[in-house]
């Protein structure tokens, strides 16, 4: 039997207790992104291994007000392997739109039905709700700068969309992206919220406002 009385019982300073108070607060936001801003960019933070690198707010913004001029309204986007661009357009309110984040990093499954799984290696394996050419408008920024990965990564892309592509990669790979997709570098330059070693540009293959208001 216990023979504490309650003034024995370990009592926590109020300072204590609010240091530890605020401490659950912070874990419960960094493990479940479900409130309000569920969808402002570095809730889901970086996770280098898997070559993540945030886009910061205003080439998220400009991104997102591009693909959003290109799909027209009423129109469906398709986020690969751009899960902060998605971020913001679900940021802007529009629900006219229909978007989707191709995703690797399954973190992003907190976004329900507009979460696909992706993997470049199986570059068509997708569920049978996405159909073929059924986006307006496909915005991609694969996660290696390799040959290899960019000609599996453009099979996605060339499946997915009805025509309009917007691609963001380092400089190094606009040889293979003029091959690839028939895109060609825009005056725009991206910017992340972080320092990134390589030089990243912009890509599309329509007249797109990446060239213009720069
Ligand atoms: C260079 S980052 C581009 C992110 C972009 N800058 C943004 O802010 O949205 C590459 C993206 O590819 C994803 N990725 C990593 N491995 C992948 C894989 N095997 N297949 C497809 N995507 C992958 C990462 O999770 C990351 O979102």
């Amino acid at each position: 039997m216990c023979d504490l009385e309650d003034d024995d019982v370990p009592q926590l300073s109020f300072h204590a207790l609010a240091a530890l108070q605020e401490f659950y607060a912070e874990q419960k936001e960094h493990s479940d992104p479900g409130g309000d801003d569920k969808y402002s960019i570095g809730r889901i933070e970086e996770n280098w291994q898997l070559s993540q690198f945030w886009y910061s707010q205003e080439t998220a913004l400009k991104l997102a007000k591009e693909a959003i001029a290109a799909a027209g309204e009423g129109g469906r986007i398709a986020c690969v392997s751009t899960p902060s661009v998605y971020q913001k357009l679900r940021e802007l309110h529009r629900e006219d739109l229909a978007v989707y984040v191709f995703e690797y990093d399954r973190r992003f499954a907190v976004y329900g039905e507009e979460f696909v799984f992706y993997d470049y290696n199986n570059p068509l394996d997708f569920p049978e709700n996405i159909a073929a050419h059924s986006f307006d408008i496909v915005i991609v920024d694969p996660p290696y700068l390799s040959e290899e990965c960019l000609r599996k990564t453009s099979e996605t892309v060339k499946y997915l969309t009805r025509d309009k592509i917007l691609l963001c990669t380092g400089a190094v790979m606009e040889e293979e992206a003029v091959r690839l997709l028939g895109v060609k570098m825009c005056r725009f330059t991206p910017e992340h919220t972080r320092n990134v070693a390589n030089e990243f540009r912009c890509y599309t293959n329509y007249d797109s406002g990446l060239d213009h208001d720069v």
